[in-house]
């Protein structure tokens, strides 16, 4: 009876020596999917500095578990602001593309909360895609390329909500990331080139020609690449409106033609 809390009180205290910041919650969560030899390795996995989602194959993101894998871009909490908004911008019974989307987060969140709506995904690295397709329903399609491009040309103009939580780190700044991202999460998930921008400018350019009429891009930004962001849409003929999530400090750009 005593034992289990005093346990996870071990555990916790281990993890916070480590530098875990929420070390009582990942010590109830390690406790919680493996037990003997197989828990004292993910311990010392994590106190070397896995990240935890990692480590236990799954993590909480928008009121959902998702699953997670080696390499992949674990879905940050912030990124929940870009469900909201593909949400509330979804018509009855329309179609939303993820582009970018790694274990397939965003697109799997839209799809439990919006069961009417169609929801397709792509990501330009297999694993990605192969994660996305265990997380989202059946009935999505999860696409392998390069940002819209390998969606179906029968999807051009005839998307009302593209969302994409493309890689916007600037290549000089992921030196400075955290470990747990800058070790374990692949290049290809963080850097958006010389100013951060480079692969969002794309991703507005090409959905000129996917969205419907009154659709909507929307791409996550931050605070110091909001006025970018804005600068890109504009380039791509789309006019954008910044969106902000105190709780989360999340940031995020809704972009129209109108
Ligand atoms: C920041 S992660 C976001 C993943 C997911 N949307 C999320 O929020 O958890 C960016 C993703 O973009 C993918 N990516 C990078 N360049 C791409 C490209 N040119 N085309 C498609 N996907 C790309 C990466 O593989 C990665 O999965």
């Amino acid at each position: 009876m005593v034992e289990g809390p005093a346990v996870q009180a071990r555990i916790a205290a281990r993890l916070r020596a480590a530098g875990c910041v929420f070390a009582e919650d990942e010590a109830k969560i390690l406790l919680d999917s493996a037990s003997g030899d197989e828990l004292e390795t993910l311990i010392a996995r994590r106190i070397a500095g896995e990240p935890l989602e990692i480590l236990v194959g799954w993590a909480e993101f928008a009121g959902i578990r998702v699953a997670v894998a080696p390499g992949l871009f674990v879905p940050r909490q912030r990124s929940e602001l870009l469900v909201r908004l593909a949400v509330a911008a979804t018509p009855a019974g329309g179609t939303v593309a993820d582009i970018c989307c790694g274990t397939g987060a965003i697109a799997a969140a839209i799809a439990r909360r919006r069961p009417d709506a169609t929801v397709v995904a792509a990501d330009l690295d297999p694993d990605a895609a192969a994660c996305a397709r265990r997380n989202l329903p059946a009935s999505a399609q999860v696409y392998t390329g390069d940002l819209l491009a390998p969606l179906p040309r029968s999807l051009r103009g005839r998307l009302p909500v593209i969302v994409a939580n493309a890689p916007y780190v600037p290549t000089a700044d992921i030196a400075l990331m955290p470990r747990e991202a800058r070790e374990y999460e692949r290049m290809v998930t963080l850097d958006g080139g010389a100013d951060g921008l480079s692969i969002q400018r794309r991703v507005l350019a090409q959905a000129v020609d996917w969205l419907t009429a009154e659709g909507t891009v929307i791409v996550e930004t931050s605070r110091r690449q909001a006025d970018l962001s804005m600068d890109a849409a504009d380039a791509a003929g789309l006019r954008g409106r910044i969106e902000y999530d105190g709780e989360s400090d999340a940031w995020a750009m809704a972009a129209t033609r109108h």
